[in-house]
């Protein structure tokens, strides 16, 4: 089947298979920031947006991203990079395997929420997991980031 998208506003155009999975596609065309945690869609690993709203990549066919916009960790480099900064700070960023997945669900819920509590982020940010640390320095860390793009 014939798709037609915009990945990091770059127009894309192939003939993929119906039953491919937007992770495997987008990797095949060298997003590799985009990583498979799971088999069971609940890592959040995957996530990218699609039309500005996070999605898990794994369990969203190719074929559902015809015609949309899709932004992956390579399109919002200068925002990881600030978001990565804050949580090196924080001493959270670990083995940073978990990272791309959850950068891409904080801009989405920057995007979205105005002024979030910390029980809202943790809510939004539910379905990001981290197998090395306890959370502590990543909420902090996310509370930083938001609290600086207020300071622009
Ligand atoms: S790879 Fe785990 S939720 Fe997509
Ligand atoms: S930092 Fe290692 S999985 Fe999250």
């Amino acid at each position: 089947m014939k798709i037609k998208l915009w990945i990091n506003e770059k127009e894309f155009t192939d003939d993929v298979s119906p039953d491919i999975a937007l992770l495997e596609w987008l990797r095949s065309k060298g997003f590799y920031s985009i990583k498979r945690g799971c088999e069971t869609s609940n890592c959040g690993l995957c996530t990218v947006l699609l039309d500005g709203k996070p999605v898990l990549s794994c369990s969203t066919l190719a074929i559902r991203a015809n015609g949309k916009y899709v932004t992956t960790l390579e399109g919002v480099e200068k925002d990881a990079l600030e978001i990565g900064g804050f949580m090196a700070d924080e001493g959270s960023e670990q083995c940073g395997f978990c990272s791309p997945g959850f950068i891409m669900n904080v801009i989405a819920m920057k995007n979205e929420l105005t002024n979030p509590t910390e029980e809202e982020i943790k809510k939004y940010l539910v379905g990001n997991l981290c197998r090395c640390t306890g959370y502590v320095g990543q909420l902090r860390a996310i509370k930083n980031y938001l609290k600086s793009t207020k300071e622009v």
